[in-house]
């Protein structure tokens, strides 16, 4: 598995570094400058540390680089987190970043790009960009955990978005809301002995 991971200059670049610390296979990551001045800001770590957990991090203004080109195979790639101007910038086709240009190159051939915006309120431009996008085939992900798990630290918060951002890249993962029961109705001979 090959995946592209890029941290734009939204709120939220640790959630991207969880990403890069257990996905598995090969990691490309690509830091913006704005997520590299987001990253320092929120957690005090910087490109070395995004570094340590890539298989190789490019550089976001070096077009000449391999992601850069349809011609080199990737699974998926992920923005996470997504800024809005990044969003825009993927809508209207502009390209004038390895973020950006590998968005494109990953649309154009079809592969999977999820975008994982963080923003809040959304302005209307950006909710019809990402509606636009949805239609081409994007996943959109909102940085948006889900609390039904009762997370008792940030770090289990931070690891139950990044379980499902896994999930929609196929990584499985253990079980997800209420999962004993649905794999005890998919086994009704066991349901029968009472194991639910
Ligand atoms: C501390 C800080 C926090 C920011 N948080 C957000 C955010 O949550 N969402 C967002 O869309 N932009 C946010 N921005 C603005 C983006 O960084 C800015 O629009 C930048 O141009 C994004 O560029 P990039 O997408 O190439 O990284 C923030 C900027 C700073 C300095």
């Amino acid at each position: 598995m090959r995946t592209v991971v890029a941290i734009t200059g939204a709120s939220g670049a640790v959630f991207g570094l969880e990403l890069l610390a257990r996905l598995p296979g090969e990691r490309f990551a690509v830091l913006s400058r704005w997520g590299q001045h987001v990253l320092r800001e929120e957690t005090g770590l910087g490109r070395e540390d995004v570094a340590a957990r890539s298989t190789r991090l490019f550089t976001d203004t070096d077009l000449s680089a391999p992601l850069a080109s349809g011609s080199n195979a990737w699974d998926a790639m992920v923005i996470l987190p997504c800024s809005t101007s990044t969003v825009g910038r993927i809508a209207s086709g502009i390209a004038d970043s390895l973020i950006t240009r590998a968005a494109a190159v990953t649309l154009k051939e079809g592969r999977r790009l999820v975008l994982c915006p963080r923003e809040t309120p959304l302005a209307a431009v950006t909710l019809r960009q990402l509606a636009e996008l949805a239609r081409d085939g994007v996943i959109v992900m909102p940085v948006s955990p889900g609390w039904y798990d009762r997370p008792a630290t940030l770090d289990g918060l931070i690891a139950g978005f990044v379980d499902r951002v896994l999930q929609v890249l196929g990584v499985e993962q253990p079980g997800g809301w209420r999962a004993a029961d649905l794999e005890a109705a998919a086994r009704p001979e066991e349901a029968r002995k009472g194991t639910y």
